[in-house]
């Protein structure tokens, strides 16, 4: 099957695409363009768990449901760049299956984690337990690069609150951090006793030695960056001052509600979009969106969604910059996918002005065209 570009929204040329068809057709189109230049890949696909959605049926059967995946898995890897990462929901049905698949795909190696998402915080009392969570694997290109060059959560307030400026140091709020080190792979010069401006002798604790030798740590007293507690009689500690800290917290493994949202909340934000009726079954939140695209990305890169769904990868990539590549196969993509991506390029226009990559193009099969 052969795709062309139909038509366009916003801006004439972005490298944006939407693209309405089987996503194993449109991928082995464009496989030879974009092969190593994708940051981010999240695909959401159906779970197996033989629903009938309005949209679309998750009915397979696990056999064809499995090897469906299996058939779309490498084409997706060839895709990623260097740094890229592929993140794939799931819930608990299918997780351990589609885990060993994936790894005989992309290689042990190339796993990086299995993020734990609270989608629901309502208890479902019907069942055994109530299932309130769902996972994301995650895989990278190569893990090394992507822990290199991913991006840190934006800090919080409590994360600030822990610098601050009793000494009124001119360099700017500090914490204040051990000087002490396990001494396991220490050397003799790493032992001996700091003698505190105030002459109080600190020899290190039990099982530990200084991080410095004694003349490296006479010259950081000197210059100001050992803090031995507000009357001088504290044990010696480290200034890490704010302005040299690399300001971000290392993403977690499990995502709370309250942090990326829920099912019930993507759902309701959709309703809001499009006047209340029961747009779609299965959207996720564009607060979960939001964080993937942010740790694995910076603007302008190109993010990939292969069950774009209602198209919540493409609004979110939109709104942070980033150029998107989505793929739906379902009719959904005129009438929900299409009026959602409008009226966010549309809102950014009037919030913000034109800014570069504000539109996408719409690809179909040849011989099809928009209604
Ligand atoms: C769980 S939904 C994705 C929801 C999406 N993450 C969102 O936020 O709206 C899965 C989507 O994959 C689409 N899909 C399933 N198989 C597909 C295929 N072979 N090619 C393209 N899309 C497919 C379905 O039509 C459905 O819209």
């Amino acid at each position: 099957m052969k795709y062309q570009k139909k038509a366009y929204y916003g801006m004439e040329d972005t490298n944006n695409k939407i693209f309405k068809g089987d996503n194993i057709e449109v991928l082995t189109q464009i496989r030879d363009i974009y092969r190593g230049r994708v940051d981010c890949i999240y695909i959401d696909p159906p779970y197996n768990n033989d629903e009938e959605y309005i949209h679309y049926n998750d009915s397979d059967g696990f056999d064809i449901w499995l090897e469906k995946l299996c058939n779309i898995l490498p084409l997706l890897f060839e895709l990623l760049s260097d740094k890229g990462s592929l993140w794939i929901s799931i819930d608990d049905g299918e997780l351990h299956y589609l885990k060993v698949a994936a790894d005989k795909i992309f290689g042990r190696k190339n796993f990086v984690h299995t993020i734990v998402w609270e989608h629901r915080t309502t208890r479902e009392n019907r069942m055994a337990f109530s299932n309130n969570h769902e996972y994301i694997l995650v895989y990278a290109k190569k893990p090394d690069e992507f822990k290199k060059r991913r991006n840190l959560l934006d800090v919080d307030e409590e994360f600030l609150k822990r610098y601050k400026n009793p000494d009124n140091d001119p360099r700017g709020p500090w914490q204040s951090i051990s000087v002490s080190v396990q001494a396991g792979h220490a050397v003799s010069s790493q032992f001996y006793t700091i003698v505190a401006p105030n002459g109080n002798l600190h020899k290190p604790p039990a099982g530990r030695c200084w991080a410095y030798n004694e003349q490296r740590m006479l010259e950081e007293i000197k210059n100001n960056n050992i803090w031995f507690g507000k009357e001088g009689n504290g044990v010696p500690r480290r200034k890490k001052f704010l302005s040299e800290s690399k300001i971000g917290l290392t993403p977690e493994t499990i995502w709370f509600a309250e942090d990326v949202g829920t099912t019930d909340q993507a759902k309701k934000h959709l309703k809001s979009l499009f006047k209340n009726q029961d747009v779609f079954d299965t959207p996720k939140p564009e607060s979960l969106l939001k964080r993937i695209i942010e740790i694995s990305t910076n603007e302008g890169e190109l993010v990939l969604d292969a069950y774009l769904g209602s198209g919540t990868t493409a609004a979110v990539a939109q709104k942070l910059n980033r150029s998107y590549i989505g793929i739906e196969q379902g009719e959904h993509v005129s009438d929900i996918i299409i009026p959602r991506l409008n009226k966010t390029i549309d809102d950014l226009l009037s919030e913000d002005g034109v800014r570069d990559n504000l539109g996408y193009e719409l690809w179909l099969e040849e011989s099809n065209d928009i209604d």
